[in-house]
């Protein structure tokens, strides 16, 4: 017999925790700090199938963090399940539309890509290029290989970045905006990685930067940008040969880039130069259904 059902406290919860990724899991506690998020279960014969779990975000719709059915348990049509009571549920709180993004080249993929496409959501759009490489596969990249900084150029860690420098920065772009929106350094400081995050000083004024964090132990580079008036000079680079150099000695083997494909130089770049030597190239898509 199949039971699917909408879980509402940590107790009812507790046996679904392993059916979804472990940084997910704090969502099944329920706690009231927080959001509730919109987790439905199914059991078949009384055991734990499967579990697809959401939360509802400030605009008015629903991120679906993951759906999951047990292996023996497959093309029952239990997934299908899970995302109609899911959505519905959704409706009933009054959000618009069901959203997320996932990972290609997983071994899931197509699966879930028919699922979405089963329950009736819009085709997935491209988002981000990731590439993910160790410190041995990237060795023998030719962008990668030491070169000498230019005169008028330096490299110096985010962290040691004084006011004033933050604050020419700032005044710059105020003055004649040049900073990608979605690449603004002050967006991502929480949390980086101190010895790999870097600035590139022009003339003594940041004029770029490599900002990372430590993701599941290995180094996401997750906001680089230099001056439009810099990328055509591959600036960008140098900050990666820094950021890869000081990776032993932040205890990194592997590092990540996600490149947002609305980047199309740097998207480029990673297709032609960074994915032959990576250990993994995949993109993230986004997926959308309005609840009407
Ligand atoms: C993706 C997943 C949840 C699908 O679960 P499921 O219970 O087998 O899916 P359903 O039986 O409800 O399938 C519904 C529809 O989805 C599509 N689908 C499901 N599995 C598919 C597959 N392997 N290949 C192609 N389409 C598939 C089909 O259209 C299917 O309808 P059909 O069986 O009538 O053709 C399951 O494969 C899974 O748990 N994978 C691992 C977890 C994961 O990676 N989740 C996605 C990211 S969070």
């Amino acid at each position: 017999m199949i039971e699917v059902r909408i879980l509402r406290d940590a107790a009812e919860a507790d046996a679904f925790r392993i059916a979804t990724f472990p940084s997910f899991r704090h969502w099944l506690d329920f706690d009231p700090g927080w959001p509730a998020p919109i987790a439905v279960g199914t059991r078949m014969g009384g055991e734990m199938s499967g579990l697809a779990l959401a939360t509802p975000c400030d605009d008015g719709t629903a991120d679906l963090l993951s759906v999951y059915c047990v292996p023996d348990r497959r093309r029952r049509g239990l997934a299908a399940a899970l995302l109609e009571q899911l959505e519905s549920e959704c409706r009933a709180r009054g959000l618009s539309a069901l959203k997320g993004t996932y990972m290609t080249g997983q071994p899931a993929t197509q699966a879930f890509e028919g699922l979405l496409a089963h329950r009736g959501f819009a085709p997935p759009e491209l988002r981000m290029l990731v590439v993910r490489a160790t410190l041995s596969s990237i060795a023998p990249a030719p962008w990668i290989q030491p070169r000498r900084l230019p005169s008028g150029y330096e490299i110096v860690p985010w962290v040691s970045l004084s006011p004033a420098l933050r604050g020419e920065l700032a005044t710059s772009h105020s003055a004649d905006p040049w900073i990608a929106p979605d690449l603004v350094p002050f967006d991502f400081e929480e949390g980086i990685d101190p010895v790999t995050s870097t600035a590139l000083l022009v003339k003594g004024n940041v004029r770029g930067w490599c900002l990372n964090h430590a993701v599941g132990g290995v180094l996401r580079y997750t906001c680089a940008f230099v001056h439009p008036r810099l990328q055509r000079l591959g600036r960008v680079l140098w900050l990666y040969r820094a950021a890869v150099e000081r990776m032993p000695g932040a205890g990194f083997d592997t590092g990540m880039w996600t490149i947002p494909v609305w980047h199309c130089g740097h998207a480029n770049f990673a297709r032609e130069h960074m994915a032959p030597y990576a250990v993994f190239f995949g993109e993230t898509r986004g997926f959308r259904k309005a609840l009407a």
